[in-house]
């Protein structure tokens, strides 16, 4: 059965070339048992509001059994599921219910890193220096008298530096082991063949069991420059959007990785393989998405875009080059656990609010896969969290310089009229919610035709009823300057104004506009799709 599969070519596109996904921070969506923190039945009970919603697919951030350290980015055991979220079975809980009602369900998969309760780093500390066991890591001696220094000159993402020193079975300082994030996710050696069969098993056990495919974490990480040599340290500190640059990332080396993944998905035909790419050159990216590697690479260029029409054009733009180069499937973003929200990053207050609503038009109407974070239908912005209140490692990591990213992870807002609205009974959740968004919460929204969560619905509706989108590439429009107008092959024109001057639009029905026209014509920080 299996080696019929592993030929087999999809006959018609696969599900995942027009789907839309609903990324589920899973600690921040619902509690179902009131201890605080979301957890999987809390997703369960929530799919019907993501079928009202339209969502085609669900990505879960990292549900795997985790000491938390990075929220499940630190992965204890790959191949079950942290009690914190319900175990196991509440994970099969909520694919039989996905499934049955027609959404897909992918998974976040870490194949850079372990967490440092991880067995094999266990192991690796106990059989010390040159030891097999260590050889699964990146253990190193130190550089200077007594090896007191690291061995090279490398940062942590997250402020510090990317080596912790251990100590011997017999009590002296010892090696050194690579972190690129936290300390308590040491990096795996990619060199070593055990990883990849680890990960192969990883692999085929959530495949076998139903999932319907993985995001994978760092997908541009893993191969490391051979010698580990020092790298220029231009600020002190990187971002996970700065990558591009940085030599620990995106080297020759990970393309055969993510072949060989792709060998195992290969036996799944349906399953979709999604690399969280922090790359930007276009050619550097294609590679990702080449037919025997990633089936989809998260381009970020749209979410890294300021509302600015030249901007925007040169992300879609390059984004869709990107693509085409190698015919695979764009991917459009504008959100996630690790940026700042939407409205915040647009201006904030009713401007940021409006230019999301505008930004969600241009992605929904453009071809390919899209992906919203939980909360983004909402309008949420960012929060303005309490010292005492932060809980990403960013923030200890970095001295208290950077905050991190809480301010995007703040739970999702269900109903009522103070904190926490329903998404837990419990007063004390793992972030609190804000006073200020009573107005915010589904319940307050879902019957309003001028929310956001409406607006959002009937654009998600469209996009999947109407023969307009359809089509596989876009032609721009002539339009007045700060503004942009492209026509989808199905027929759509969208039309997005970054100016500070109503424009007229061009000929057509109006499908939907993101605010009121005025007189018929497209107002500062609104888009409009016509037919
Ligand atoms: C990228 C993830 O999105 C982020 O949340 C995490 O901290 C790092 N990878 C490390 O796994």
């Amino acid at each position: 059965m299996r080696d019929t599969y592993a030929n087999a070519q999809p006959m018609s596109a696969p599900w995942w070339s027009r789907a839309l996904f609903y990324q589920v921070y899973p600690r921040s969506f619902y509690d179902s048992n009131g201890d605080g923190l979301g957890d999987l039945d809390g997703v369960t009970a929530k799919l019907d509001y993501l079928k009202a919603l339209g969502v085609d697919a669900i990505w879960l951030n990292p549900v795997m059994v985790s000491p938390m350290a990075d929220h499940g980015y630190d992965v204890a055991d790959p191949r079950d599921v942290d009690p914190m979220f319900g175990g196991i079975e509440a994970l099969d809980r909520l694919t039989d219910a996905a499934h049955a009602a027609g959404i897909k369900v992918t998974m976040d998969l870490v194949p850079n890193h372990t967490s440092s309760a991880h067995p094999w780093f266990q192991a690796a500390l106990a059989a010390g220096p040159g030891s097999e066991e260590r050889d699964r890591y990146i253990f190193r001696d130190g550089t200077g008298p007594g090896g007191v220094r690291p061995p090279n000159n490398w940062v942590s993402i997250f402020g510090g530096p990317a080596w912790t020193r251990v100590v011997e079975a017999d009590g002296s300082p010892g090696q050194w082991y690579l972190h690129l994030f936290d300390a308590a996710q040491p990096d795996l050696n990619w060199d070593n063949p055990e990883v990849f069969d680890d990960l192969e098993k990883t692999l085929r056990f959530w495949l076998k069991r139903g999932i319907d495919g993985f995001r994978i974490d760092v997908a541009h990480g893993m191969a490391k420059p051979p010698g580990l040599p020092d790298m220029e340290v231009i600020k002190g500190e990187v971002l996970l959007a700065d990558m591009d640059d940085d030599p620990r990332f995106n080297n020759d080396g990970v393309h055969d990785i993510h072949r060989q993944i792709r060998r195992v998905f290969n036996d799944y035909p349906d399953a979709v393989a999604i690399g969280e790419v922090w790359v930007y050159d276009n050619e550097q990216f294609a590679r990702y998405v080449r037919p025997d590697e990633l089936h989809l690479g998260f381009n970020f260029r749209l979410l890294r875009a300021k509302f600015d029409a030249d901007d925007i054009r040169g992300a879609i733009a390059n984004s869709m080059e990107a693509a085409e180069l190698v015919d695979a499937t764009p991917t459009w973003t504008l959100a996630n656990h690790d940026v700042d929200r939407e409205p915040t990053r647009y201006g904030d207050g009713a401007v940021g609010l409006a230019r999301a609503r505008a930004m969600m038009m241009a992605m929904l109407a453009l071809p390919g896969a899209v992906f919203v974070y939980n909360g983004e239908e909402l309008g949420l912005p960012n929060v303005e969290l309490p010292d005492e209140a932060l809980r990403d490692p960013v923030w200890e990591r970095s001295g208290r310089t950077r905050r991190g990213r809480d301010a995007a992870r703040v739970p999702v807002p269900w109903q009522g009229d103070g904190p926490p609205f329903g998404f837990s009974d419990n007063p004390d959740t793992w972030l609190p919610l804000p006073a200020d968004w009573a107005a915010l919460t589904v319940e307050k929204q879902i019957n309003d035709p001028a929310s956001m969560l409406s607006f959002y619905r009937t654009a998600i509706e469209l996009r999947r009823d109407r023969s307009e989108f359809d089509g596989k590439s876009i032609e721009w429009l002539d339009s007045p300057s700060d503004t942009l107008a492209f026509r989808r092959s199905g027929g759509l024109v969208c039309v997005l104004n970054a100016g500070t001057r109503t424009i007229p639009l061009p000929v057509g029905e109006v499908l939907l506009a993101s605010a009121e026209l005025i007189d018929g014509k497209l107002p500062p920080d609104t888009a409009a799709w016509l037919v």
